[in-house]
């Protein structure tokens, strides 16, 4: 991976047919070389609040009240990013945004990443990210909440290693006030400091005896 700082806007990424193309093998296979993972910046917001409001209607509008839907407006996803920008890195391919993932505290605040760069690793990338983020923050449970009924992303989470710790009531925040609605708690266990010193020492001691081995190896003695 590398680090760009210039972006282009999404453009009509998230507009596409959900359907599997050639236009998405093309991406995926893209995405797999030139995936490139960077701080967001000030001039990303609109970029963003298009993917989040695009994303948010296609895949939490039909599981959440109308009351709540009603004021998911594109201005309601603006007066919410500029809080986000400074905790949330972008995945570009090509300087073409593709998705972002911002932390809070001890959460996966969002995740979100354009129907294109689906099922490509983009999602994955950017979990890891964030999750990394968390852990040197000192965080060692991490947890998200997931739209109840949103399949694909508990599918997703399940797969990173992620487990259902059932249904909380949270009020979520709106530009007019919050709203008390349901989701599924995931949460994830992190490698302390400490643990991850040990793996890192643990992984540089078997690559160092490594060689070693073929000492003792009758083949290689042959
Ligand atoms: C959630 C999200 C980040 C996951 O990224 P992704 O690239 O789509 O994830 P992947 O393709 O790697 O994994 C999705 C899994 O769900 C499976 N899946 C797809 N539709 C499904 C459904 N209706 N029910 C169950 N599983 C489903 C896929 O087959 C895949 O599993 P597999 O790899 O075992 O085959 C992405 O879909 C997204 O941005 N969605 C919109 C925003 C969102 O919901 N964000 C999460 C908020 S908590």
């Amino acid at each position: 991976m590398t680090h760009h700082s210039t972006a282009r806007p999404v453009a009509d990424l998230g507009h596409a047919d959900l359907s599997f193309s050639l236009l998405q093998l093309a991406i995926a296979q893209r995405v797999a070389s030139d995936l490139v993972l960077r701080p967001a910046e000030p001039a990303d917001a609109d970029t963003l609040v298009d993917l989040w409001h695009d994303g948010w209607h296609r895949t939490h509008a039909p599981l959440a009240p109308p009351e709540l839907v009603e004021r998911r407006t594109w201005e309601d996803f603006q007066s919410r990013i500029g809080s986000r920008l400074p905790q949330a890195t972008v995945a570009e391919v090509d300087k073409t945004i593709v998705g972002f993932c911002s932390i809070k505290q001890s959460e996966i605040d969002q995740l979100y990443v354009a129907p294109l760069a689906w099922g490509t690793g983009t999602a994955q990338a950017l979990l890891q990210d964030g999750l990394a983020r968390l852990a040197r923050n000192g965080v060692t449970v991490a947890s998200l909440i997931c739209a109840i009924g949103n399949w694909r992303a508990a599918r997703f989470y399940e797969k990173m290693g992620w487990v259902n710790a059932g249904v909380v009531t949270l009020m979520t925040e709106t530009s007019s006030g919050p709203l008390q609605v349901n989701g599924w708690r995931l949460e994830k266990s992190l490698a302390t400091p400490a643990e991850q010193r040990r793996e890192d020492a643990y992984a540089v001691l078997i690559h160092v005896a490594q060689p070693r081995r073929h000492f003792f190896n009758p083949a290689k003695m042959a």
